[in-house]
């Protein structure tokens, strides 16, 4: 949440600042701005509203020379305003952060006792206003930051400049993710790396209370109490491309249909295609532990716990163990039941999700081994777990997740089918089955995408509709939850998700014939209780968009709207049935014009509680 974006180098630094904020909308895009120096001041041009409106206001200024820091918003401490944009500055610093200081309030009454004033309501003002007072002792810039950390409680990630040291970007992190970028003569800070891969693929990760100093000529990295720290260069394979629209509307319909790309890649990985096995390469349990965990607890937030959901089917049923899936804000600050023999499963697209971190933690300190299902190499989750599967997704900009969602399913298949292997080595046969199953799901979902324009005049019909139901049984009732959530995300229509035999313990109050209501009904083993429920829907006037396998006479029969996919393996409809509901949702949302990428209210990258 929130996008930090710095430049030093010979390049127009507000150009490649306000170009890398671009890329880190999808953190926050309520309020954006941009500071620099011009004739040794410091300038802040920032104000309320999307980076287009920061691009109006800084037409017609000049150059501003080598050196630039910029931020886009999501409101935490103070309304989304021109003053409580970031940058938030004084006379002699101007300073960008994601996070929240937790003791802003304590500190700002004993500056205002000082005679310092404060104009915003956030809770970043008073870290700007801090650093001056200690400057104004006579500290230097680096002691004035130093002393400064050593004073905020927190989590932050924070780009300042400093007047006085007019080529350095200062910067700092602690539980809010920060990367350094290393050009050709020209440094880069960021919130992640999509906002650098246009400049350079090499990069430094900041650790937690790690501090830095940044010029064109390089870096140095000490912790608060300026000790130096040796860091690690690395290097990116995401190519810059994936990151632009390539022609599309929109990054979520060019995910959506990135999607067997996604899948395929996710799979090369993970799939011994000679022996049809998985193969996760240096897996941290032997056999042994493998046969006796005891549970595996899967943890994540928002859609990733909708795909935790869905794995909690394929790892009961392909391996026999006992999964409970829990939200990582609940989970946290429960008093969850966690053992040497469990097996936290963590799903998180971007890795920095600051309750799904926290869960990690908590779990990491009850002694659970941890796994991770990650889109993002080197974010923290990733490099906080014991062991990574990556989904080879590429990067997600559109704020509604896709293609991160299939590949996420499609890790947990592997795992589930892993775990089997370990546990079951002998039914080398049913693996196999399992693993061609799986083969066959990138060319099912380009057969699904083949018949868009079928959904998007589904779309057409029912885009002016208030309330919707999605309903599904078993592995498609997390289905129905994403399918519902996708919906709202991006619509702003009313939607909820509900287990089809569940509706006549309450939504079936709802329907009548405003209703439309999504029944996914695959032929699998639900499919005849899920006819009786869609029978039921049927009998009070509902409006029925129902979404079967291939041609399903009798559900086109009964419905208002057909959607189809193909067969399948039943534990892995779930890969197949979501992408007409992104679909679905997606052309809703067109057609009613709503900002599909950046939804109002929602951000990428939740890193606030
Ligand atoms: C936000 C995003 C969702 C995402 C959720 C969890 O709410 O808008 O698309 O599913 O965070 O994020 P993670 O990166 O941990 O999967």
């Amino acid at each position: 949440m929130c996008g930090i974006v710095g430049y030093v180098g010979p390049k127009e630094a507000k150009d490649v600042v306000v170009e890398g904020l671009k890329k880190l909308e999808y953190r926050g895009y309520d309020s954006s701005g941009i500071a620099y120096f011009q004739d040794h001041s410091i300038e802040v041009i920032k104000t309320k509203g999307k980076i287009i409106e920061l691009e109006k206001k800084l037409v017609g200024q000049r150059t501003c020379g080598k050196l630039a820091i910029g931020h886009t918003r999501w409101a935490t401490h103070g309304r989304p305003t021109d003053v409580n944009a970031h940058p938030h500055r004084t006379p002699r610093v101007a300073l960008v952060h994601n996070g929240i200081i937790e003791n802003h309030a304590e500190l700002k009454q004993e500056l205002i006792k000082k005679g310092y004033e404060f104009v915003s309501e956030t809770d970043t003002e008073v870290l700007a206003v801090l650093i001056h007072s200690k400057l104004d002792e006579g500290l230097t810039p680096m002691q004035a930051v130093q002393k400064s950390l050593a004073a905020v409680e927190g989590a932050f990630a924070l780009a300042i400049i400093i007047k006085g040291a007019e080529d350095q970007l200062f910067i700092a992190k602690n539980l809010n993710p920060l990367i350094i970028g290393l050009g050709k003569d020209e440094m880069l800070v960021a919130s992640d790396i999509s906002a650098i891969i246009r400049h350079t693929n090499r990069f430094i990760i900041l650790e937690d209370n790690e501090m830095g100093v940044v010029s064109n000529s390089g870096c140095t990295i000490t912790d608060f109490s300026g000790k130096k720290i040796t860091k690690e260069v690395k290097e990116t394979s995401w190519n810059p491309t994936l990151a632009e629209k390539e022609g599309y509307k929109h990054f979520m319909k060019k995910e959506i249909f990135e999607q067997p790309r996604a899948l395929a890649d996710t799979l090369s990985d993970i799939v011994d295609n000679e022996r049809f096995r998985i193969n996760l390469r240096d897996f941290p349990l032997a056999k042994e532990e493998i046969q006796n965990i005891s549970r595996i607890v899967i943890v994540a937030c928002g859609t990733s716990y909708h795909a935790g959901l869905v794995g909690k089917f394929f790892i009961e049923n392909l391996c026999g163990l006992h999964t409970e899936v829990d939200l990582a804000s609940e989970f946290r600050y429960r008093n969850p039941i966690i053992d040497k023999h469990t097996v936290m499963l963590l799903i998180s697209q971007s890795g920095e999700t600051i309750d799904t971190i926290g869960a990690l933690m908590e779990a990491r300190a009850r002694g659970a081994k941890i796994v991770s299902i990650c889109n993002v190499r080197e974010s923290t989750i990733d490099r906080k777990s014991d062991y990574t599967i990556f989904t080879d997704a590429g990067p997600e900009i559109g704020v509604a997740s896709t293609k991160a969602f299939t590949a996420q399913l499609m890790c947990l298949a592997a795992i589930a089918l892993f775990l089997r292997q370990e546990i079951n080595g002998k039914d080398h046969h049913m693996t196999t089955k399992y693993v061609e199953e799986l083969l066959k799901i990138p060319g099912a979902i380009n057969q699904i995408l083949g018949n868009d324009s079928a959904i998007q005049e589904i779309a057409r019909e029912f885009f002016n509709y208030r309330d919707f139901l999605y309903l599904g049984r078993g592995n498609n009732f997390p289905i129905a939850l994403e399918g519902a959530l996708k919906l709202k995300e991006i619509s702003y229509i009313h939607a909820e998700g509900y287990a089809a035999g569940e509706m006549k313990h309450g939504p079936i109050a709802l329907i009548d014939e405003e209703m439309p209501v999504v029944v996914i009904a695959p032929r699998d083993r639900y499919y005849q209780k899920t006819l009786s429920n869609l029978e039921e829907v049927k009998s009070r006037e509902g409006i029925i968009i129902s979404l079967g396998t291939e041609r399903d006479e009798k559900l086109m029969s009964l419905s208002k709207a057909y959607m189809s996919v193909p067969p399948i393996d039943e534990l892995f409809y779930p890969l197949l049935t979501v992408v007409p509901l992104q679909l679905l949702a997606y052309y809703i949302a067109d057609f009613r014009g709503t900002d599909i990428d950046q939804p109002r209210n929602l951000a990428k990258s939740v890193t606030v509680e």
